[in-house]
């Protein structure tokens, strides 16, 4: 009995090292290129979060949530951004794996303006410039009119509502700018405590992980989602 209690512990310990490696295992013939990256957060519920937006609509769309972040709502629940009740869940946030590894979520566009094509692929953005060395995979949870070709709008909470006013403000009570400016958010790491706890980790992220680089370039190349994303949102491409 002691030893198979060994034995499990053993499993146990190699499976949580197995799953802290990311390889990312590129998608043939998928998008790749260079782009810029921009920050969002919104807490509008994602477009790829309605059935008809993705490639299988068949498919499990985006999980939405409830005004306090958590509780999924259905996907038929219309957008607090247009004066319905589903938000963007709190779990929708970048996580730092290590310096020079991340992941979170996306607003894409490749084609620029609203592109649905890809909506829950994943892709791993490397950071150029001040931030070269450093990786992220995102899964594309959103599009948006606004967005130019190759941008990737990185769901990052204190990172700016832009167009949409109305999601923060109902969720979480902000002033209709959100926390700190309408486009760009807040300016310091230290402005993030103005947040609900919840989002607080994601919104130092900019300020850790990404060091507080505006806007950084990025190369990207199309992978296979890792489950830590997929998971989260419980949507395949
Ligand atoms: C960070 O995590 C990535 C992905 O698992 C891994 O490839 C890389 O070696 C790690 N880097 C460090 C400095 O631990």
């Amino acid at each position: 009995m002691k030893l198979l209690l060994v034995t499990v512990a053993v499993l146990c310990a190699f499976q949580g090292t197995l799953s802290k490696d990311y390889h990312a295992v590129p998608v043939k013939d998928g998008v790749s290129g260079s782009g810029i990256t921009t920050h969002y957060w919104d807490c509008c519920k994602p477009s790829c979060a309605w059935a008809e937006n993705l490639k299988d609509t068949s498919g499990t769309p985006v999980a939405s949530c409830s005004a306090d972040g958590s509780t999924k709502t259905s996907p038929s629940t219309k957008s607090s951004c247009l004066g319905g009740g589903a938000y963007m869940c709190s779990n929708q946030q970048p996580t730092m794996v290590n310096s020079s590894f991340a992941l979170g979520f996306v607003a894409a566009s490749f084609s620029g303006g609203v592109d649905t094509n890809y909506c829950c692929a994943c892709v791993k953005l490397s950071f150029q410039d001040a931030l070269q060395g450093k990786q992220m995979i995102v899964q594309v949870t959103n599009t948006g009119g606004d967005l130019g070709s190759n941008q990737f709008d990185i769901a990052i909470p204190g990172g700016g509502v832009g167009i949409f006013t109305e999601g923060c403000s109902s969720q979480w009570g902000t002033p209709s700018n959100g926390w700190g400016d309408q486009y760009g958010g807040v300016g310091s790491e230290s402005d993030c405590a103005q947040l609900p706890d919840v989002l607080q980790p994601g919104c130092k992220f900019r300020f850790q992980f990404m060091e507080g680089v505006s806007n950084p370039g990025v190369t990207f190349e199309q992978v296979d989602c890792p489950s830590e994303l997929s998971g989260i949102t419980g949507c395949t491409y």
